[in-house]
């Protein structure tokens, strides 16, 4: 987390001496889009006349903000976990503020003021700009709920507070209309809405200039970027934009929905050095008669087209996806179509889950019939065939030449660097001579745990 000077003081009240500052915990859940948010916020936050800093301390925070995520009930119990937890500590500390904000906010509103009424405030995902105002209030004791549901939201990305100086998360789009029958997100984040594209690359232009490298580029569905805007635009076209930005070298992008996923912008994955090599696919599921009900409007075959384009047309492509087992009606039948699926694809990773009902949701209406035991039996298979994907991937890796960007300090080993390959595999490479943002030529020696590790034979190289 970004840092901004801290206090020594730990008493926890002001006591007259030297002003002292506000200290702020956030912590997120969810996905990219959440983080991103976070980061905004802790922007707007800091920018305010609020004094404020940013801190990791929970015992020692007089504001704790959570960013929150509903897509499955197990994200949710995290967070009301959390909030039974502050409600004993508010007891002790009461002029503590809690904030709730992100998707549970908009799920629930006002709501969990009645479950939970030490929480302050409550903030939609589209009202980061009024954080500042809603902490203020919250000091005078006022309790408050601001959620707006529709409309273009907040986008203040210049202001956010970024982790580090190399990679930054930029949203391209905000809600989704797909309406996948399990999913949540189209009810908390709203309708899509595709950001200007010149507001986009004046962002982009802004990272460049501060020294920023790596961008990716965040949506539900990435791929229907430009639908609704003025200036007609796709994604690819977009992203070929961003490539002609100096300065930013690496450009990667999540998610892509399969049914929107073109061949033109395989072909710019293909062709454009800048652009990275690895997909983010999500399949949700082998079996067609699922991916009906999924409302996903893809079949398998389609899916494993694109995977054959990809496949014959990007050197060393990444693919990664995301699976639920157990949505309703799934039969073992359905189950070993996913199975067969996973064997015909070596996916690089895969993330699966465990259907989760959503109040709302058009899924929610089916029965939620796969047993829990069922559920956990096919995500325990999935895992083992997933690993063995990732190893036999990645061990085709070993021995290879590849371009990299350095990301990170190594947080094991101080003399070392963390690298990211263009079809985002993770290298540790020893740290001397070179500085985060370098681009680097590096062979993989050797793997272990899905991150390799690396010896530098050329540094600042572009291509
Ligand atoms: N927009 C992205 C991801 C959205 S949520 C996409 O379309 O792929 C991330 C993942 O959570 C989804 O891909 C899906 O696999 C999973 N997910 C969403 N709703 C879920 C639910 N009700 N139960 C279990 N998993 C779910
Ligand atoms: Fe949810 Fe589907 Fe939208 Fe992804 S594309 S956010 S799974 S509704
Ligand atoms: Fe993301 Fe969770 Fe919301 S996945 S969009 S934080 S429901």
């Amino acid at each position: 987390m970004a840092e901004n000077e801290r206090t020594d003081d730990k008493s926890g009240d002001s006591g007259g001496k030297p002003q002292k500052k506000l200290r702020v915990l956030l912590r997120t859940f969810g996905c990219q889009m959440n983080q991103a948010d976070s980061e905004v916020a802790m922007g707007i936050i800091g920018e305010s006349h609020l004094d404020a800093e940013f801190v990791e301390d929970r015992d020692t925070a007089d504001v704790i903000l959570i960013n929150t995520c509903s897509v499955r009930d197990h994200a949710e119990q995290r967070v009301f976990g959390l909030l039974r937890e502050l409600k004993a500590r508010k007891q002790k500390r009461p002029k503590r503020i809690i904030g709730v904000m992100g998707c549970m906010a908009v799920e629930y509103k006002e709501k969990l003021f009645r479950e939970f009424p030490h929480i302050d405030f409550i903030c939609g995902a589209k009202d980061i700009d009024k954080l500042p105002e809603l902490i203020d209030d919250a000091s005078r004791n006022i309790q408050k709920a601001v959620i707006t549901e529709e409309g273009y939201g907040v986008h203040e990305g210049k202001l956010a507070l970024r982790k580090d100086g190399v990679c930054a998360l930029v949203p391209i789009t905000h809600g989704c209309d797909n309406y996948c029958s399990y999913c949540i997100v189209p009810y908390v984040r709203g309708r899509e809405i595709s950001r200007p594209t010149e507001e986009i690359l004046d962002e982009l232009n802004y990272l460049a200039e501060k020294g920023y490298k790596q961008i990716v580029f965040l949506g539900q569905n990435v791929n229907s970027y430009g639908a609704g805007l003025k200036t007609k635009i796709t994604f690819t076209g977009l992203l070929k934009k961003a490539a002609e930005i100096n300065g930013i070298e690496l450009i990667e992008f999540m998610t892509s929905h399969p049914k929107d996923a073109s061949d033109e912008l395989i072909e710019a994955m293909a062709s454009d050095p800048k652009i990275s090599k690895h997909i983010h696919l999500p399949v949700q599921s082998g079996s067609n008669v699922i991916l009906r009900k999924m409302k996903r409007n893809y079949t398998r075959e389609a899916y494993l087209q694109i995977v054959k384009t990809l496949q014959k047309s990007v050197l060393d492509v990444s693919i990664t996806t995301d699976i639920i087992v157990g949505f309703p009606g799934e039969t073992d039948s359905d189950f070993n179509d996913t199975i067969e699926l996973m064997k015909a694809v070596p996916f690089d990773a895969s993330f699966i889950f465990k259907y989760s009902p959503r109040a709302g949701t058009e899924a929610h209406k089916l029965p939620d019939n796969v047993p829990q035991a069922e559920k956990e039996r096919r995500n325990q298979a999935l895992l083992e065939i997933q690993n063995e994907l990732s190893a036999a991937q990645n061990s085709r890796y070993i021995g290879r030449a590849m371009k990299a960007l350095i990301v990170q300090k190594s947080r094991k080993n101080a003399d070392e660097f963390l690298a990211v390959t263009w079809n985002d595999k993770l290298v540790v490479v020893p740290g001397k001579g070179l500085a985060l943002g370098n681009v680097i030529d590096v062979t993989l020696d050797e793997l272990s745990n899905n991150t390799f590790k690396g010896t530098v034979t050329a540094i600042g190289s572009k291509k």
